[in-house]
């Protein structure tokens, strides 16, 4: 086969649907989160401290006028906590399940101002005032590093300049060589009651499956991606890290 380098073959223009290389991103949005049971029971395993992401980003800026996206919203713990302080909040995921509980979830409150969105970090276009705050907890770690990559690189030109992107996940801080020992506390750390806790067994589904990455890989990516880190917040066992970045 002939290798040719540097082609000027334009694909920008197409719809991103219509490219056979782009990731199924519902295929890896994580086994547990298309499933059911375990979509009914996400909120009494998870707290997200959502009053407190929202505090954090009032101070900030967030205001009534702010445009907020909340991209892997899951069961829209974030995206309820922010509608009220916000003009607009767009909940975006790719799990129809989650999506379903989600707008239940909506549609309990009296917030008029929520629109949910079925739509991946790699298919969701952006419509109507340019966004203010983007959100996304413990939802970019089912990309593997390339779309990652291009999942940031497109949510920034969603957003206006000088926004801010609060990004908190599975991340790892520690060194290749500590994984094994790293890896392994965190495991121990399941607990049994699988309705109200992390499992051991969804511990070690999360790392053999799903696409945690080290800090000192994603780091670099949010920032060819056109964002500034301002913030960064390791967890002490090095296995999550929290980040406040402004897009350029
Ligand atoms: C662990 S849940 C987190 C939900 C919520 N952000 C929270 O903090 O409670 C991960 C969510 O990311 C969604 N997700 C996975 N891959 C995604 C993708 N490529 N695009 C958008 N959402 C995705 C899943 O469907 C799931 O709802």
């Amino acid at each position: 086969m002939q290798l040719e380098f540097c082609q000027s073959d334009h694909v920008g223009d197409r719809a991103p649907q219509s490219l056979g290389w782009l990731l199924d991103e519902r295929a890896s949005a994580g086994r547990e989160n298309l499933d059911a049971v375990h979509v009914s029971r996400y909120d009494a395993k998870e707290d997200g401290g959502a009053l407190g992401e929202v505090r954090l980003l009032q101070g900030l800026g967030l205001g009534a006028r702010s445009t907020v996206l909340d991209l892997g919203a899951g069961t829209g713990q974030f995206t309820l906590a922010v509608a009220p302080i916000c003009s607009r909040v767009v909940a975006v995921d790719v799990s129809p399940v989650m999506q379903e509980r989600l707008r239940e979830k909506v549609e309990a409150s009296s917030h008029r101002n929520v629109e949910c969105v079925s739509a991946g970090f790699l298919t969701y276009e952006h419509s109507g005032e340019p966004v203010d705050f983007a959100y996304s907890r413990y939802a970019l770690h089912h990309l593997p590093d390339f779309w990652k990559s291009q999942a940031l690189a497109r949510l920034g030109r969603f957003m206006r300049p000088g926004a801010v992107l609060r990004l908190w996940d599975v991340v790892y801080s520690f060194q290749p060589d500590e994984a094994e020992e790293r890896i392994e506390s965190w495991c121990a750390t399941g607990g049994t009651g699988i309705e109200t806790d992390w499992s051991r067994a969804e511990l070690e589904e999360h790392v053999r499956d799903e696409h945690s990455t080290f800090t000192w890989l994603l780091e670099p990516m949010i920032e060819r991606s056109g964002f500034r880190i301002e913030d960064t917040d390791y967890s002490r066992d090095g296995i999550f890290a929290r980040y406040v970045a402004r897009r350029l």
